[in-house]
């Protein structure tokens, strides 16, 4: 790891689908949505992203490229979904890294494959780890403020804290590089259904969705596609 891992205190809840999630008491925030981190795994980020892209691109390599690792349960949902004929290279930022103690806590074992989830955990940070023959994890520990960003990627799961919590993650310098990061026809998928967050997407030069949000959560999500031609 090139950089100290900051901590900072958190603590476990259980989400109306049973599963569990962090809560940052520092920000009055979760890192899922309480009405189910499971099934917003599934359905945001594993379905309307990785499947998506699966589907629309001939048997290809796919580069994914994930704002926010947190617990890996993204990771971990979207490992047991990668097919050969879309093998993935998943390149994951984090500024700060959950403890393993904490990780033991979530009780994930129930939701996904075990020995999958302690791979992507123990996997070293910096640098790329075969976890399945078509799954390949890189965990980087940095900041997305100031990291630069990996290139040709076909797919973003933007999963940063809400944007009236972390403003400056949601702006358009950074949605700028993210579109910059990205190849022509790439996606973005989020929770984040905001109309401003919606508009800075636009803005940017992304044409943008409302797609319907996981069952019993949110009733809309976004995925931004990029222009095919750029
Ligand atoms: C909503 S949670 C992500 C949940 C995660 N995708 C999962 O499956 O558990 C947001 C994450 O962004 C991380 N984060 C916050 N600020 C960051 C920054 N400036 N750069 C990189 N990561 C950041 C947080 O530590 C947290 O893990």
């Amino acid at each position: 790891m090139h950089q100290t891992p900051i901590h900072r205190p958190l603590e476990v809840q259980t989400t109306d689908d049973g599963s569990a999630t962090l809560f940052v008491p520092e920000l009055d925030e979760h890192y899922h949505s309480v009405k189910g981190a499971y099934t917003e795994a599934l359905h945001i980020y594993r379905d309307c992203a990785y499947q998506y892209a699966a589907e629309r691109s001939p048997s290809s390599p796919l580069r994914l490229l994930e704002i926010g690792f947190g617990t890996g349960l993204n990771a971990a949902v979207t490992a047991m979904a990668a097919t050969p004929e879309h093998p993935l290279h998943y390149i994951t930022l984090e500024k700060y890294p959950v403890s393993p103690a904490l990780v033991g806590q979530l009780g994930y074992n129930a939701f996904v494959d075990e020995s999958l989830f302690s791979a992507i955990h123990a996997a070293p940070w910096e640098q790329p780890s075969p976890i399945t023959p078509h799954f390949v994890i890189e965990k980087r520990c940095c900041d997305l403020l100031t990291a630069p960003l990996p290139t040709d990627i076909d797919i973003v799961y933007f999963d940063a804290f809400a944007p009236e919590k972390q403003p400056e993650m949601w702006s358009a310098p950074i949605f700028a590089r993210l579109y910059q990061a990205m190849r022509p026809g790439a996606i973005l998928t989020t929770y984040c259904a905001k109309g401003v967050i919606r508009r800075l997407l636009q803005s940017t030069g992304f044409t943008v969705e409302r797609l319907a949000g996981p069952i019993g959560g949110k009733r809309e999500i976004l995925r931004a596609t990029k222009n095919e031609t750029e």
